[in-house]
């Protein structure tokens, strides 16, 4: 075997025996795989089209496009962002370059790409914070319209990498539109369960775009997709992305996609109304043993997240590495999300397992004693469900 088989081997065999509680990520299932390694992973194609050989290709690309208009209920779609950082660039640069974008600020749920240094940095725009709940993480709505009143942003971006509740499009969207301003949702994060009916339907309450990651909740490939309803915005995103934030679309990724798309109009609300309900049965687990989960008064989560209150950031990676040792997979943040335990098929009883072995994780029991524990659970689990 060649070097660089024995560590991809070695990586899949590690992950697993291990239990992944990181909200950003996901399993594939096996058809999602397989299209990811056909021969359109080493093709090229471009509209209008360059390239010869591209028959079934534009075939493909198109009735991605259909699926994902069928799945999101929307006119237009955009599949080209080769991720949802990508994909935020190329929004942010549409709607608010050298002038003020409003977002989330990151130490309270927001994504770091839209602290000024990142993407505001790269296009020139004023970042303006919306006022945030540090207990909910969630955009404070009488405070962040008058922020908005009074800067008037060309771009208000809503969404977050700590989303525990839905956010207030419907509050903010008159406001915006009616000063000639563009509402985003960044929904990197919640695409899944968008998807399959749950947590919130951002173009419905008046969200102008959303655009997202394909690989967290939405059980894909690692890419993204935006969608909107509105033609005009639908084009001056189109004038943008060709040779500015993209070239080859990786093709291989498109196809994965689709038949994630496929997956999740057949399997997506039940599956997503499974996560929520795992997510609030974990929190409520951790609590009833005595470990702080953020937002109890308001049961904890909507969403696929909880996250645990750890204020200090060192004790944070401390936990992380904790957890690790015990065959526990998470972040520093420490925000548990339970995607990808239930696309495994795990329901309440194996909730209260993983709480278990948590707690018994951050109190110190003997990390091999726990990792038995955890080969043991996943081995049960190792079957792709929903698909
Ligand atoms: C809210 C949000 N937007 C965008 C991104 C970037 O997405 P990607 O990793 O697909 O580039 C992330 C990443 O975690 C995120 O949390």
């Amino acid at each position: 075997m060649s070097k660089a088989w024995e560590i991809i081997k070695a990586h899949e065999r590690y992950r697993r025996t291990t239990l992944n509680l990181i909200p950003s990520e996901n399993i594939l299932s096996q058809r999602v795989l397989r299209a990811l390694s056909t021969d359109l992973a080493g093709r090229y194609a471009l509209r209008p089209e360059y390239y010869g050989g591209t028959r079934y290709i534009h075939k493909l690309w198109s009735y991605a496009e259909d699926v994902t208009r069928k799945l999101f209920k929307v006119e237009y779609v955009l599949l080209e962002p080769l991720s949802g950082h990508v994909a935020a660039i190329l929004v942010s640069h549409t709607f608010s370059k050298n002038g003020k974008l409003a977002s989330l600020p990151s130490e309270y749920g927001g994504y770091p790409g839209y602290d000024k240094n990142k993407i505001p940095d790269l296009i020139g725009a004023e970042v303006v914070q919306l006022p945030t709940s540090k207990e909910y993480f969630t955009p404070l709505v009488e405070e962040g319209l008058r922020v908005i009143e009074e800067e008037k942003p060309n771009l208000v971006i809503l969404g977050g990498s700590m989303i525990l509740f839905p956010h207030p499009v419907k509050e903010f969207s008159e406001l915006v539109h009616g000063y000639g301003g563009v509402l985003a949702y960044d929904a990197s994060h919640v695409l899944g369960l968008i998807a399959g009916g749950v947590f919130q339907d951002p173009i419905r309450e008046g969200a102008d775009i959303v655009y997202a990651s394909t690989h967290k909740t939405f059980p894909g490939p690692q890419g993204a997709i935006i969608l909107t309803n509105d033609p005009k915005i639908y084009q001056k995103l189109s004038e943008n992305v060709f040779h500015k934030v993209v070239d080859n679309i990786h093709l291989n990724r498109v196809a994965a996609y689709t038949v994630a798309a496929e997956e999740m109009l057949k399997h997506g609300p039940r599956y997503a109304k499974k996560v929520v309900e795992n997510s609030k049965h974990l929190a409520s687990s951790l609590d009833s043993l005595g470990i702080s989960i953020m937002a109890k008064d308001r049961g904890y989560t909507e969403s696929h997240q909880i996250i645990v209150e750890i204020p200090d950031e060192e004790a944070r990676v401390k936990i992380r590495d904790r957890l690790e040792e015990c065959g526990i997979v998470a972040d520093a943040g420490v925000r548990f999300g339970t995607n990808e335990v239930t696309r495994r098929g795990m329901g309440r009883r194996e909730m209260e397992k993983i709480a278990n072995l948590i707690y018994r994780a951050i109190e110190g029991e003997d990390p091999r004693k726990i990792k038995r524990e955890v080969r043991e659970l996943v081995k049960r689990f190792h079957l792709v469900k929903f698909c």
